[in-house]
């Protein structure tokens, strides 16, 4: 691990959000605001509104009232609308991604290259969609014909996570409003900026008043009175797997059905047969990308015996070239974590592997970046898969290394996880990754890959890892509803 110098981007000056209600920046109604941060450093970066249930309240009414018209758009108007906010967001990508970097503290070379370019993406797809959403029909007996209309719910509660603040937003508010729902979106609390700055690109793209709201504020006063909101058709949450069952189950009182993108601990198998640099590759940056924030991290790593040695030699190699630092440096490759709270609770997971299992890399604070809540990576070998760091979810750059001697032991084991969100294996014969493939209990399954999505492919988890599917058209039945109708023809 190497580090890069600190840097801080002299010209850059904290502002006040507004919550954005009915096309409009305004305070909250209480006159609160709270403050959010620059992981790289701990200085304030901007200040929000602090929305509170009259603010949800007045948000969920404007895109109530915004509802009727919106639906019913065509298809094309709505899609038009889309493209107009993917060319805005394409012309403001570098403020953007200097946004999600200064707030949510990753690398800015990742967020130029990854975020800002992937949201564009996604637009201009969820654009598509909007003129491809349609029903069936169905030759039922008798003397009717069925045919199916597709429509939208009305009101979408977003809710989502500090790792991915644009995309997460964009993954939200773009098929929702495609398939003509309204949307009022509780970002997080610890990263928002570029969220926050959507609006206005919203605003420019000429998207009607009320159609997308943005309502920061905390979760258990923001996002819970989104969730119990009787005008709220749907929460569709990303986040931890804890604050999903809350939300399932505060959802039930107005039966409102929920979308639940959760954690993971995905497993990342590498068979005896696999090409060493392409499996140690593949592992470090499942596990590093992003400081090991991704609900996807590949954070159980499995090696085959007789490769064991190999691949994590090349992969204590790989952790010795990231560079740790402060993440407007364009060197850097890893920068801090979300928050103290987050690094002490990744230190208090390395603390636990030091006691249960090898230490084989890292597991220092580094030193002169103790301003901002940097933790660089961490390698466990010798790892039990009943251990604590093998079983939770970290969401920080700590890998946990198990060994496996044949096929049917590295399925059982990467199986026995109450998450089920990604797995990913690696070898060169077809009929074992096939094998592999079917056998995982994961939503998303990579063959001598990691961490491929696209706008095109269903995304979600099986078991704790949530239910309800994101991007490609499976998302557009989770932002629609079905309606059956049958028409006499005597
Ligand atoms: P969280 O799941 O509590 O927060 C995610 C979002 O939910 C935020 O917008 C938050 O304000 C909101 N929220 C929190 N409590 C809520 C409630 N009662 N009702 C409605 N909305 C609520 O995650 P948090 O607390 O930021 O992080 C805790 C841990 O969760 C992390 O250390 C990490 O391990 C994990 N996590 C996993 C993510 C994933 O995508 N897999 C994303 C974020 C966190
Ligand atoms: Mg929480």
């Amino acid at each position: 691990m190497t580090q890069a110098q600190p840097q801080v981007i002299a010209d850059y000056k904290p502002e006040t959000w507004g919550a954005f209600i009915n096309g409009e920046y305004v305070a909250a109604a209480s006159g609160r605001t709270f403050p959010t941060f620059n992981p790289g450093n701990g200085e304030v970066v901007g200040h929000l509104a602090e929305c509170d249930d009259e603010d949800i309240d007045r948000a969920v009414r404007a895109a109530v009232a915004a509802f009727p018209a919106w639906k019913k758009k065509t298809g094309a108007a709505r899609a038009k609308s889309l493209m107009k906010l993917a060319q805005l967001v394409e012309g403001h990508g570098a403020k953007l991604a200097e946004l999600e970097s200064l707030n949510a503290g990753k690398p800015i070379r990742d967020s130029k290259a990854i975020d800002a370019v992937t949201a564009i993406d996604a637009l201009e797809y969820f654009a598509g969609m909007a003129t491809k959403i349609q029903g069936d029909t169905i030759p039922v007996p008798g003397p009717y014909i069925n045919m199916t209309l597709r429509e939208p719910l009305g009101v979408i509660g977003g809710i989502i996570p500090w790792n991915y603040p644009l995309l997460q937003a964009i993954w939200k508010i773009a098929p929702a409003i495609a398939a003509g729902n309204t949307v009022v979106l509780k970002p997080a609390e610890q990263a928002c900026l570029s969220v926050m700055y959507l609006g206005k690109l919203i605003q420019e793209a000429g998207i009607p008043a009320g159609v997308v709201n943005i309502v920061p504020g905390y979760g258990a006063v923001a996002g819970l009175a989104l969730v119990q909101h009787h005008l709220v058709a749907k929460v569709m949450f990303t986040g931890s797997t804890e604050t999903g069952k809350r939300i399932a189950a505060e959802a039930a009182a107005t039966l409102k059905p929920v979308g639940l993108e959760l954690g993971g601990k995905s497993a990342v198998v590498v068979y005896e047969d696999a090409p060493i640099d392409q499996a140690a590759s593949i592992a470090a940056m499942s596990i590093f990308s992003n400081q090991g924030q991704v609900c996807t991290a590949g954070s159980r790593l499995f090696l085959h015996e007789k490769i064991h040695d190999q691949v994590l030699e090349k992969v204590i190699e790989a952790a010795k070239k990231v560079r740790l630092g402060y993440q407007m440096d364009p060197v850097t490759t890893m920068g801090p974590l979300i928050s103290a709270k987050q690094k002490d609770r990744v230190l208090g997971y390395i603390a636990s592997g030091k006691k249960d299992a090898k230490l084989v890399y890292g597991g220092e604070e580094p030193k002169g970046l103790e301003k901002g809540f940097f933790v660089g990576p961490a390698i466990f070998d010798q790892v039990q898969n009943s251990m604590r760091i093998a079983r939770e979810e970290i969401f920080g750059p700590v890998l946990s290394v198990l060994t496996f001697k044949d096929e049917g032991e590295a399925l059982a084991l990467a199986n026995d996880c109450p998450f089920g969100l990604a797995a990913s294996v690696i070898t060169r014969d077809v009929g074992r990754a096939m094998r592999a493939a079917q056998a995982f209990e994961a939503g998303n399954v990579w063959v001598n890959a990691w961490g491929a999505v696209s706008s095109m492919a269903p995304y979600g988890g099986y078991k704790n890892s949530g239910y309800g599917r994101e991007m490609g058209f499976a998302v557009m039945r989770e932002v629609t509803q079905e309606k059956s109708v049958w028409v006499n023809v005597r």
